[in-house]
């Protein structure tokens, strides 16, 4: 053939094809989510192979990995005591709290590394919502959010690097920032939590912490939250969101979950100049362990492919549990 273009040219060796890589992973990427009980045994969790429930004391020996093998940021999430679950979640702003005293013992040991918080009050509230559900059964977004904004600040006073409102309630960006700000914690970033949507996705976090939408009283609960998380069909709403993030004073904006919104993770990219972050969500992890089990796909390879492709699609950052397991391949 008479061809002009052959692209194979620049494929043909494994140094030509490193030499015009698009795209790579570093362990810097990642940020790790653990989560932390108050039992005294590390957990399995048996719907996500490999994530433990850490006590704060075992959760240090794995920040300290985490570091070892290149990783700069973890984020925290909390399996509370039902005996502390209320209405309105007030536990989230226990100074003494299991979160606050995780940061401050993450801080003791392993100082360098960057701390996110995750805010909202599922892990808090006896019927496992984001927010206040009134007595007629609506999400409250203003009571909610005044909740919010002391959850961030007993956060940042424990040594939270970047608070992330995951609650999706209007205006909690901003009134945290103002919030933080008033308190001295100007310097406390916010990962905000853009487009959350309402996803299956996350069926397997709900398991390891809990938290899934119950009914507890008499009270309505509603048998999901896609009365404040964006619906699924959405995509120019996830602009909307983001721009009101910005605003609002986000540092960095979220798509969530990641792999089923690759789209919304090009697009927030093109709208904005601030640092986007995907978070490759339980289910996804799961899906990836439970294939890889049976011996159908090769874990390894597909992991770095998944994590490839979020830096593709736009992402600065990526939220993922296989964060360790994908440093460690990388070479950490
Ligand atoms: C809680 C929260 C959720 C996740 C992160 N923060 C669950 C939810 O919104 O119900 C999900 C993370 C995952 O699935 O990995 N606000």
């Amino acid at each position: 053939m008479d061809l002009t273009y052959r692209p194979r040219r620049l494929r043909r060796s494994d140094a030509i094809r490193s030499m015009v890589r698009e795209h790579n992973l570093g362990a810097d990427d990642f940020i790790y989510p653990l989560f932390v009980h108050e039992g005294d045994n590390v957990q399995e969790i048996g719907a996500m192979p490999g994530a433990k429930r850490w006590t704060v004391e075992a959760l240090i020996g794995e920040v300290q990995r985490a570091w070892d093998l290149g990783i700069r940021c973890i984020v925290l999430f909390p399996k509370v005591n039902e005996s502390l679950k209320t209405e309105d979640g007030s536990e989230c702003f226990n100074e003494q709290g299991l979160i606050p005293r995780a940061i401050r013992r993450v801080k003791e040991e392993v100082p360098g590394m960057a701390v996110m918080t995750d805010v909202a009050l599922d892990p808090y509230s006896c019927d496992g919502h984001d927010g206040i559900v009134s007595p007629d059964g609506i999400v409250l977004n203003d009571q909610t959010v005044e909740n919010l904004c002391k959850q961030a600040i007993v956060q940042a006073q424990s040594g939270a690097d970047f608070i992330g409102p995951s609650d999706m309630m209007d205006g909690r960006v901003g009134a945290i920032r103002e919030a933080l700000d008033d308190e001295g914690f100007d310097h406390v970033g916010i990962i905000s939590y853009t487009a959350k949507y309402s996803s299956a996705y996350y069926g397997p976090f709900r398991e390891a912490l809990d938290s899934a939408p119950r009914v507890v009283s008499s009270k309505p609960i509603p048998k999901d939250k896609s009365s404040y998380q964006m619906d699924p069909a959405n995509a120019r709403e996830a602009i909307v969101e983001a721009q009101l993030d910005e605003q609002e004073g986000a540092d960095i904006l979220m798509v969530k979950p990641g792999l089923a919104y690759l789209d919304i993770i090009y697009r927030l990219r093109q709208e904005s100049e601030l640092p986007v972050a995907a978070y490759n969500v339980s289910g996804e992890y799961s899906m990836i362990k439970a294939a890889a089990e049976r011996g159908w796909i090769v874990e390894k390879d597909v992991v770095l492919e998944t994590l490839l492709s979020f830096k593709r699609a736009g992402a600065d950052l990526i939220l993922t549990y296989h964060a360790c397991d994908a440093a460690e391949w990388l070479g950490g």
